[in-house]
């Protein structure tokens, strides 16, 4: 979550660092630090501020500096809160060994308390601190870096993606990783360090990915890379073809509402993909066609929307490639028990493709030689590079904290591929392939056209009326339950409201005891008759206690609109199973709204991070 990135070589590193940092600063905005060894005294020099990183460019205005050696962070709190204090870098007591860090120190408490008996001061409450501690206390006693680097780690219990600046090894910087992310960009005479590759795109494409429980001392012209126990290993030099683009909002207000916009083509671009990658889809998915026609169960893996858009489509692989599904929480599913079960596809679905719950996921079931698929955005990220095979969402990037087109094209491509695998086990046809392919371009059409019908409405009337309430409850049934679980997230997560999300059948069981006309009560609709019937006897029980029913419906569902206070229709043909993709455009833009008009930071919702690289 947070990012480190550091640089050596023959420019001034502020530049890099503050480019890198901007490029990744969706993965953390609680704080912002940079520190280098200054190019005059060759002393270390730093600068911190609280917030985002636009405070930290300001503060620098004021107090410049500047060297050719330098580190950088921007941070999401983890131990201690969001002061200057806690901002990285943080310091040995002598001020000479600086450290960024992204990841947590567990057993940070221990070794703080041992180093402060033996005289260390500490000056913030984060677990980083004890690390540049540590170095101080194991240079006193020896002086052969990588016999220091190998003592301190082994101390080390967590994750970590840490760089240590140091004047006493001045001619380099010291990159140390477990299982958190970190690389090394290779230039002409100088080294760019960051937790993604994207920090240092377009300036050179020869990466070095730091293996797993290994470090290395980079210079401005070379590495010498590490194992845990001080074995040199060899510099694996690969070449990435990863590309920046700068995202702008492009004249709308702000990037979740450019995002909601660009899901049409997103889906689009999804699709036009998929179809063209039949001649190597085997390769891709890292599956022989035997192999994809043996398949009898799916199990999906993932954290938050992205797990939602797996419990939407349990409900297509179970109907249309007729196999059981199960779904999981990335960080439940690696504390349980797990029974690995043959013939079984694991799928890992990770918008960013770094989730660190996802990955440890992942590679557990990869540790019992099961076959692992990927579902990302990003085709150069970690679940790419260690699941067996992968299949991706064109989305684009995503800049909003809240996902909204990166959940959308994940709806399309497992609606694919679960006639990919129906077509491969003879339960469709060919033209039957085609003709998904066909409805998830309408039905893109569609969601960008409900959406636009219900814009104005809900601008100047929705969301000022739903905006006062601080609570919600979300109802749904079938394939329509795990859309008011997404949609019950977005309002907390960019609107702040406390809104909870149930299986309509559940209602009476408890929940009912909180509806009174002070809260709202939204009910997605699903267009089987019969579950429709029941929808509308819980839309009653909800109006009998005076709760405030918001209706999200399809054509024809008169009867559950009548009832409600506020409703919204989808009113074109939609395939039932693709009911969720057509209605959450208007549910995206609902929130939007609501949001907007709380005064809410839209595009970076307080305490969150784009991409949770920490456990
Ligand atoms: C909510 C949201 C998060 C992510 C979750 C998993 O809008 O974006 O719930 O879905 O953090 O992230 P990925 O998909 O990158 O693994």
């Amino acid at each position: 979550m947070c990012t480190v990135v550091g640089y050596i070589g023959k420019s001034f590193c502020s530049t890099f660092i503050f480019e890198g940092l901007a490029r990744l600063e969706y993965r953390g905005y609680d704080s912002a630090g940079f520190a280098c060894i200054d190019s005059v005294n060759k002393k270390l020099v730093c600068s911190k501020a609280s917030g985002q990183l636009s405070n930290l460019t300001e503060s620098l205005k004021k107090n410049p500096i500047d060297g050719f050696t330098g580190i950088g962070h921007t941070r999401w709190s983890t131990h201690g809160d969001f002061s200057r204090n806690n901002a990285h870098p943080h310091f040995d007591c002598s001020q000479t060994i600086s450290v960024v860090h992204n990841g947590i120190i567990e057993n940070y408490n221990i070794l703080k308390t041992q180093l402060q008996s033996s005289g260390h001061i500490f000056y913030s409450d984060t677990d980083t601190e004890v690390i540049s501690h540590m170095f101080e206390f194991f240079l006193t006693s020896d002086t052969v870096l990588p016999r220091v680097v190998a003592d301190v780690v082994r101390l080390l219990e967590g994750t970590y993606a840490f760089i240590v600046m140091s004047q006493i090894f001045a001619e380099q910087l010291l990159v140390v990783r477990k299982k958190s992310p970190l690389c090394i960009g290779i230039g002409d005479g100088e080294m760019f360090i960051a937790s993604d590759v994207i920090a240092f795109a377009g300036k050179t494409d020869k990466v070095f990915f730091l293996p797993d429980e290994s470090f290395a001392f980079v210079s401005k012209d070379g590495i010498h890379a590490y194992d845990f126990y001080g074995n040199e290993l060899l510099v694996e030099i690969k070449s990435s073809t990863v590309v920046f683009e700068r995202s702008e909002k492009n004249g709308y207000e702000h990037f979740m509402l450019k995002e909601i916009y660009e899901q049409k083509n997103a889906i689009t671009k999804t699709v036009e993909s998929l179809s063209r990658s039949d001649s190597f889809l085997c390769d891709q998915l890292g599956l022989s066609v035997q192999a994809l026609c043996d398949i009898q169960k799916i199990c999906f893996i993932a954290c938050g929307t992205s797990c939602h858009a797996a419990r939407i489509a349990q409900f297509f692989f179970e109907s249309i490639s007729q196999l059981p599904v199960d779904v999981q929480l990335a960080s439940e599913f690696r504390y349980k028990s797990f029974f690995p079960e043959k013939n079984t596809v694991y799928i890992v679905i990770s918008q960013s493709g770094e989730t660190a719950d996802a990955l440890e996921a992942l590679r557990l079931i990869n540790t019992h030689g099961l076959h692992t698929i990927a579902i990302t955005n990003v085709a150069t990220s970690t679940i790419v590079r260690e699941a067996g095979g992968f299949l991706l969402t064109c989305a684009g990037p995503e800049v909003a904290v809240a996902s909204t087109k990166a959940f959308s094209t994940q709806l399309a491509v497992l609606y694919w591929f679960a006639h990919r695998i129906a077509l491969e086990k003879k339960l469709i046809e060919s033209n039957d392939l085609s003709q998904a392919e066909e409805n998830l371009l309408t039905v893109a059409t569609i969601l960008e056209s409900s959406l636009e019908r219900y814009k104005y409405e809900i601008d100047h009337v929705q969301a000022r009326h739903y905006a006062c309430y601080d609570k919600a409850i979300f109802l749904g049934r079938h394939i329509s339950y795990p859309l008011a679980m997404e949609s019950a997230l977005k309002l907390k997560e960019v609107a702040y409201v406390f809104a909870e999300s149930y299986p309509a059948g559940e209602l009476k069981h408890g929940p009912l005891a909180l509806v009174d006309n002070t809260m709202p009560v939204y009910i997605l609709s699903h267009q089987d008759s019969l579950i429709y019937q029941k929808l509308v006897s819980n839309a009653h029980e909800v109006k009998a206690r005076g709760g405030r029913l918001i209706v999200f419906a399809y054509a024809g569902q008169k009867e559950l609109c009548d009832l409600a206070e506020a409703f919204f229709v989808i009113t074109h043909d939609v395939p039932p199973l693709l009911g969720p993709l057509a209605m959450i455009g208007v549910l995206q833009y609902f929130v939007y709204a609501v949001a907007k008009e709380r005064g809410c930071p839209i595009d970076k919702p307080r305490n969150l991070a784009k991409s949770v690289t920490v456990e």
